[in-house]
């Protein structure tokens, strides 16, 4: 009788602390924030103005390539990836496949104003810049001709390596994915982004571990909903390549899931059959005592 008494005080303390206590704890130290959002409802966008992919092409050729390659188009790098990184801050990302990771609203809005877009005005209020200038002072149309230019370039798939290294290698190194010839380090020298970006942006290998998927969607939509006031720029991906990105993450972290989800219920049974034996164990072994 008294164990059970024992049982119930404990019942009671576990029950308490797992149904008031700990959900209270994990509101306050995760606040709810509002779901990705995947149509950049906040930009000043394209506003259905359906651009001409011709005239698009003169233009980024004439306003991107002096720090943007296009390597798809035949425009090489102007500079290695050091220089760039060097007068820069960060190695501008090949435009190939932009049309392809970046919703075209969020696009146009980019190339209109960066850091607005990018949520990252915090960081250039004592006067200084975006290293990418605005384009604001062209035509609405105009900017719509590029985004037109870009979408048309792009590539119709691509794998999820492919997007991540695209949208996210030039801050962050993923090491895991290529520990020996080092391939999947951060396109732009640490140096250059730690001055940049007022410290090194994290090696990418364990994030899908120590933060959950839901996390990492609503961080690379946008950052400062979880890390107000941080350096990184919201990313403006369409919900297909954020996609493809954290499930990249999960490839390199957490290569063995499958496997591991595949062993749970093998090994729960295997809990079972030995619960068993040893419960008709003990019971064959007090029979006699008692
Ligand atoms: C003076 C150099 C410079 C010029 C000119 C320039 N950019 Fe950029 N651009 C950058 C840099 C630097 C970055 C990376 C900024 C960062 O990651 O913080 C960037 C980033 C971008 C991105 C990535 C956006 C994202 O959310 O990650 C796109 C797309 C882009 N530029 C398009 C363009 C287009 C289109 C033009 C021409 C209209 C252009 N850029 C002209 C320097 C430039
Ligand atoms: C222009 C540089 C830049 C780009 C591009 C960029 N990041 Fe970041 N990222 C940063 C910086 C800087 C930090 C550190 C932020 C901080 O601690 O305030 C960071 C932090 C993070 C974190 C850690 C968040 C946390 O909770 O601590 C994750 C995850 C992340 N980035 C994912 C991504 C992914 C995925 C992409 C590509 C889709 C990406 N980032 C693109 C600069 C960048």
């Amino acid at each position: 009788m008294r164990e059970l008494k024992i049982l119930a005080v404990v019942v009671f303390f576990t029950l308490i602390m797992y149904i008031g206590v700990e959900p209270f704890a994990h509101s306050q130290m995760h606040p709810h924030v509002e779901p990705a959002d995947y149509t950049f409802s906040d930009v000043d966008g394209l506003k259905d103005l359906k651009g001409d992919a011709k005239n698009g092409a003169t233009l980024v050729q004439a306003n991107c390539t002096a720090c943007h390659s296009i390597i798809s188009q035949n425009f090489p790098p102007v500079m290695d990836n050091a220089s760039s990184a060097a007068a820069y801050g960060v190695v501008p990302p090949d435009l190939s496949t932009a049309g392809k990771l970046y919703n075209e609203n969020y696009l146009a809005a980019f190339i209109k104003d960066p850091a607005k877009a990018g949520k990252v005005e915090h960081k250039y209020e004592d006067g200084a810049v975006h290293p990418m200038p605005k384009y604001d002072w062209m035509k609405a149309s105009e900017i719509a001709d590029m985004v037109a230019y870009l979408k048309s370039i792009a590539p119709e798939t691509m794998t999820n390596k492919e997007v991540f290294a695209d949208s996210c290698l030039r801050c962050h190194g993923i090491k895991y994915a290529d520990m020996q010839k080092g391939t999947m380090n951060s396109i732009t020298p640490s140096e250059n982004l730690e001055t940049y970006m007022g410290k090194i942006p994290p090696d990418l290998s364990q994030y899908i571990r120590s933060r959950s998927k839901s996390y990492l969607h609503e961080f690379i939509n946008d950052p400062q909903k979880h890390l107000e006031g941080t350096a990184m720029p919201r990313v403006g991906l369409t919900k297909d390549a954020q996609e493809q990105v954290v499930a990249y993450m999960e490839e390199i972290g957490d290569s063995k899931k499958e496997q591991r989800n595949e062993l749970g219920p093998k090994f729960l049974i295997y809990l079972l059959v030995f619960a068993i034996m040893a419960f008709l164990w003990k019971a064959s072994k007090w029979r006699d005592v008692h």
